[in-house]
């Protein structure tokens, strides 16, 4: 395995992000040909209905405008504006994932399949690691509506995800510097994926995905940091074995399988007691909020782990 520099910033690190939105949106209308539009997703999004789904949150949606263009989807860059600009030539249909591995009746699901499931509006807290979060209206379908049709084997432990390779599409896989090795994997525990919070996503804000946001189709695990929500999958294998993943390949002092929201535990880099919700905070937007643990999804998740020594399983 060769050995990549962990790209994850922390906020210091970097222009503070009410900076970086408000110039941002200041320039978002004489820009609306270029970066606003396709930040947008205008061009690729369409409308998408959904019942309101269970876990309401009671706090101010991000804006759009911030949700679409403040991204990190590595195969199209390393910076936060690189997925809006460098996804339009992203196709993602005709489009397929196929589920397999430990299951009774592996499938593979068309796009037009999966946007017939029972589609629900869910608003979560997402929680980055590298210590922002957003409050985002999704649109999808609890995982275990796919992984009850492939019915998974008694010997199932884990579920693993991959997103596509497409290198002709995908800027920075086809790239001289490569800042991840590819596909970009991820896994989770089988209870854990199961749970009802666990969703794919297909869409947000009453649209389909944005490219940047992972279209067609991605994973979101609220309470979780947010580099577990895998994008644009293509594959979900039901395996045995705690599947290998792309952050702790990358380095795995830093980031851990579980990845739970956790307050209590520092990344190694900086500190993981707070948070600074993009868009929010005024002009210079460096307020920041204290982070709850499990992102605040205790009360639904804290048993998934009892017994378990969350420093050590980070
Ligand atoms: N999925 C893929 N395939 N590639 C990526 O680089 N980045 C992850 C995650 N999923 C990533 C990915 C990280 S680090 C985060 S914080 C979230 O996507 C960001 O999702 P958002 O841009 O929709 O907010």
């Amino acid at each position: 395995m060769p050995a990549y520099r962990p790209p994850h910033i922390s906020p210091s690190e970097i222009t503070p992000k009410g900076i970086y939105l408000s110039r941002r949106n200041f320039i978002g209308a004489a820009t609306a040909a270029g970066i606003g539009l396709t930040a947008g997703g205008k061009a690729w999004a369409a409308p998408l209905t959904a019942a309101p789904g269970p876990y309401k949150l009671n706090e101010k949606l991000t804006p759009k405008e911030a949700v679409t263009s403040y991204n990190n989807f590595y195969e199209f860059g390393v910076n936060k504006e690189d997925p809006a600009q460098n996804s339009g030539a992203f196709k993602t249909t005709p489009w397929s994932v196929k589920v397999e591995g430990m299951v009774g009746k592996p499938k593979e699901f068309g796009l037009d399949e999966i946007l017939k499931m029972k589609l629900e509006e869910r608003t979560y807290r997402m929680r980055c690691v590298e210590g922002w979060s957003m409050v985002i209206p999704w649109i999808g379908f609890p995982l275990s509506a796919i992984l009850d049709q492939v019915e998974p084997l008694g010997s199932a432990k884990y579920v693993a995800f991959e997103t596509v390779v497409r290198p002709e599409e995908m800027p920075a896989q086809g790239g001289l510097f490569q800042p991840l090795p590819w596909p970009y994997i991820e896994g989770l525990r089988l209870d854990e994926a199961r749970h009802p919070l666990t969703i794919l996503a297909v869409g947000l804000y009453g649209e389909t995905l944005p490219n940047q946001n992972g279209a067609p189709i991605r994973l979101v695990v609220p309470w979780k940091y947010g580099f577990k929500g895998i994008k644009s999958i293509v594959k979900i294998k039901l395996v045995e074995k705690q599947p290998e993943t792309t952050w702790k390949n990358s380095n795995a002092r830093e980031y851990g399988f579980y990845s739970n929201v956790n307050p209590a535990v520092d990344h190694p880099r900086w500190s993981q007691a707070t948070e600074q919700r993009i868009g929010e905070g005024g002009f210079f937007g460096t307020k920041r909020v204290d982070t709850l643990p499990f992102n605040g999804y205790g009360n639904e998740v804290a048993s998934l782990y009892a017994g378990m020594d969350l420093k050590a399983n980070y």
